[in-house]
Protein backbone atom coordinates (compact mmCIF):
# COMPACT_ATOMS: atom_id res chain seq x y z
CA UNK A 1 0.00 0.00 0.00
CA UNK A 2 1.37 3.34 -1.31
CA UNK A 3 2.00 6.21 -1.85
CA UNK A 4 -0.86 7.62 1.07
CA UNK A 5 -1.78 11.09 0.45
CA UNK A 6 -2.53 12.14 4.16
CA UNK A 7 -4.86 15.43 2.82
CA UNK A 8 -7.01 13.44 0.55
CA UNK A 9 -7.32 10.21 2.91
CA UNK A 10 -6.62 7.76 -0.47
CA UNK A 11 -3.61 5.95 -1.18
CA UNK A 12 -2.48 3.58 -4.28
CA UNK A 13 -2.33 -0.20 -3.99
CA UNK A 14 0.40 -2.70 -5.49
CA UNK A 15 1.09 -6.39 -5.39
CA UNK A 16 3.18 -9.21 -6.89
CA UNK A 17 2.54 -12.83 -6.49
CA UNK A 18 5.16 -15.33 -7.55
CA UNK A 19 4.45 -17.59 -10.34
CA UNK A 20 4.31 -20.75 -8.46
CA UNK A 21 1.45 -19.12 -6.52
CA UNK A 22 -0.49 -17.41 -8.82
CA UNK A 23 -4.17 -18.67 -9.88
CA UNK A 24 -5.14 -19.89 -6.18
CA UNK A 25 -6.60 -16.28 -4.65
CA UNK A 26 -3.91 -14.86 -2.83
CA UNK A 27 -3.64 -11.55 -4.62
CA UNK A 28 -7.52 -11.31 -4.45
CA UNK A 29 -7.54 -12.13 -0.33
CA UNK A 30 -4.44 -9.90 -0.31
CA UNK A 31 -6.44 -6.81 -1.44
CA UNK A 32 -9.15 -7.54 0.64
CA UNK A 33 -7.26 -7.82 2.98
CA UNK A 34 -4.91 -4.90 2.94
CA UNK A 35 -8.41 -2.45 2.08
CA UNK A 36 -9.77 -3.65 5.27
CA UNK A 37 -6.82 -2.59 7.01
CA UNK A 38 -6.70 0.45 4.97
CA UNK A 39 -9.80 1.65 5.79
CA UNK A 40 -10.67 0.59 9.26
CA UNK A 41 -7.06 1.62 10.84
CA UNK A 42 -5.24 3.76 8.76
CA UNK A 43 -8.57 6.19 8.06
CA UNK A 44 -8.04 6.09 4.28
CA UNK A 45 -11.45 6.71 2.57
CA UNK A 46 -10.48 6.13 -1.07
CA UNK A 47 -7.91 3.21 -2.61
CA UNK A 48 -6.61 3.47 -6.26
CA UNK A 49 -4.84 1.03 -8.41
CA UNK A 50 -3.22 1.33 -12.08
CA UNK A 51 -3.38 -1.51 -14.73
CA UNK A 52 -1.66 -1.87 -18.06
CA UNK A 53 -4.61 -2.98 -20.70
CA UNK A 54 -3.62 -6.61 -20.72
CA UNK A 55 -3.30 -7.16 -17.02
CA UNK A 56 -6.66 -9.27 -17.22
CA UNK A 57 -5.82 -11.11 -13.86
CA UNK A 58 -4.79 -7.95 -11.91
CA UNK A 59 -8.01 -6.25 -13.28
CA UNK A 60 -9.83 -9.46 -12.12
CA UNK A 61 -8.57 -9.26 -8.70
CA UNK A 62 -9.27 -5.55 -8.20
CA UNK A 63 -13.05 -6.73 -9.67
CA UNK A 64 -13.46 -9.23 -7.72
CA UNK A 65 -12.77 -6.73 -4.40
CA UNK A 66 -15.35 -4.52 -6.06
CA UNK A 67 -12.97 -1.92 -7.50
CA UNK A 68 -14.53 -0.02 -10.26
CA UNK A 69 -12.77 1.48 -13.77
CA UNK A 70 -12.26 5.34 -13.29
CA UNK A 71 -10.20 6.28 -16.35
CA UNK A 72 -7.53 5.79 -18.87
CA UNK A 73 -4.82 7.26 -19.78
CA UNK A 74 -4.31 6.29 -23.15
CA UNK A 75 -0.85 4.83 -25.00
CA UNK A 76 1.11 5.38 -21.45
CA UNK A 77 3.10 2.41 -20.62
CA UNK A 78 5.75 0.71 -23.04
CA UNK A 79 5.36 -3.15 -23.20
CA UNK A 80 7.81 -5.04 -25.45
CA UNK A 81 8.63 -1.95 -27.61
CA UNK A 82 4.47 -1.18 -27.68
CA UNK A 83 2.34 1.25 -26.20
CA UNK A 84 -0.47 0.23 -23.71
CA UNK A 85 -3.51 2.43 -22.33
CA UNK A 86 -2.96 2.29 -18.56
CA UNK A 87 -6.56 1.80 -16.70
CA UNK A 88 -7.43 3.73 -13.61
CA UNK A 89 -9.36 1.52 -10.68
CA UNK A 90 -10.88 2.92 -7.15
CA UNK A 91 -12.67 1.39 -4.54
CA UNK A 92 -14.36 3.61 -1.57
CA UNK A 93 -14.37 2.60 1.45
CA UNK A 94 -18.67 2.52 1.34
CA UNK A 95 -18.24 0.00 -1.62
CA UNK A 96 -16.15 -1.91 0.07
CA UNK A 97 -17.16 -5.55 1.25
CA UNK A 98 -14.95 -7.79 3.32
CA UNK A 99 -14.41 -11.26 1.91
CA UNK A 100 -15.00 -14.25 4.14
CA UNK A 101 -14.11 -16.85 1.53
CA UNK A 102 -12.27 -17.63 -1.63
CA UNK A 103 -12.85 -20.28 -4.19
CA UNK A 104 -9.57 -20.80 -5.14
CA UNK A 105 -7.66 -20.90 -1.70
CA UNK A 106 -6.09 -23.74 -0.77
C1 LIG B 1 -1.67 -10.33 -11.30
C2 LIG B 1 -1.37 -11.17 -10.07
C3 LIG B 1 -1.16 -10.25 -8.87
C4 LIG B 1 -2.57 -12.11 -9.81
O1 LIG B 1 -2.31 -12.79 -8.59
P1 LIG B 1 -3.08 -14.15 -8.24
O2 LIG B 1 -2.83 -14.48 -6.82
O3 LIG B 1 -2.75 -15.18 -9.25
O4 LIG B 1 -4.60 -13.70 -8.45
P2 LIG B 1 -5.90 -14.53 -8.00
O5 LIG B 1 -5.52 -15.97 -7.80
O6 LIG B 1 -6.55 -13.79 -6.90
O7 LIG B 1 -6.76 -14.51 -9.31
C5 LIG B 1 -7.53 -13.39 -9.73
C6 LIG B 1 -8.20 -13.75 -11.04
O8 LIG B 1 -7.24 -13.83 -12.10
C7 LIG B 1 -7.29 -15.10 -12.70
N1 LIG B 1 -5.93 -15.52 -13.00
C8 LIG B 1 -4.87 -15.59 -12.16
N2 LIG B 1 -3.77 -15.99 -12.81
C9 LIG B 1 -4.14 -16.21 -14.08
C10 LIG B 1 -3.47 -16.63 -15.24
N3 LIG B 1 -2.16 -16.93 -15.23
N4 LIG B 1 -4.17 -16.72 -16.39
C11 LIG B 1 -5.47 -16.41 -16.42
N5 LIG B 1 -6.19 -15.98 -15.36
C12 LIG B 1 -5.53 -15.90 -14.21
C13 LIG B 1 -7.92 -16.02 -11.69
O9 LIG B 1 -8.56 -17.12 -12.30
C14 LIG B 1 -8.89 -15.11 -11.00
O10 LIG B 1 -10.09 -14.99 -11.71
P3 LIG B 1 -11.48 -15.51 -11.06
O11 LIG B 1 -11.68 -14.68 -9.82
O12 LIG B 1 -12.48 -15.26 -12.12
O13 LIG B 1 -11.27 -16.96 -10.75
C15 LIG B 1 -0.10 -12.04 -10.27
O14 LIG B 1 -0.25 -12.80 -11.45
C16 LIG B 1 1.18 -11.24 -10.36
O15 LIG B 1 1.82 -10.97 -9.35
N6 LIG B 1 1.56 -10.83 -11.58
C17 LIG B 1 2.78 -10.07 -11.80
C18 LIG B 1 2.74 -8.70 -11.13
C19 LIG B 1 1.53 -7.91 -11.50
O16 LIG B 1 1.02 -7.97 -12.61
N7 LIG B 1 1.05 -7.14 -10.51
C20 LIG B 1 -0.10 -6.26 -10.69
C21 LIG B 1 0.34 -4.99 -11.32
S1 LIG B 1 -1.06 -3.92 -11.58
Amino acid sequence: MGPIIKNHKTAYIGYLISKENSGKGIATLAINKTCEMAFKKFGIKKINAAVIEINNSSQKCLLNNKFKKEGVLKKQIIYKNKRYDEYYYGLSQKDFKKKISFKNLC
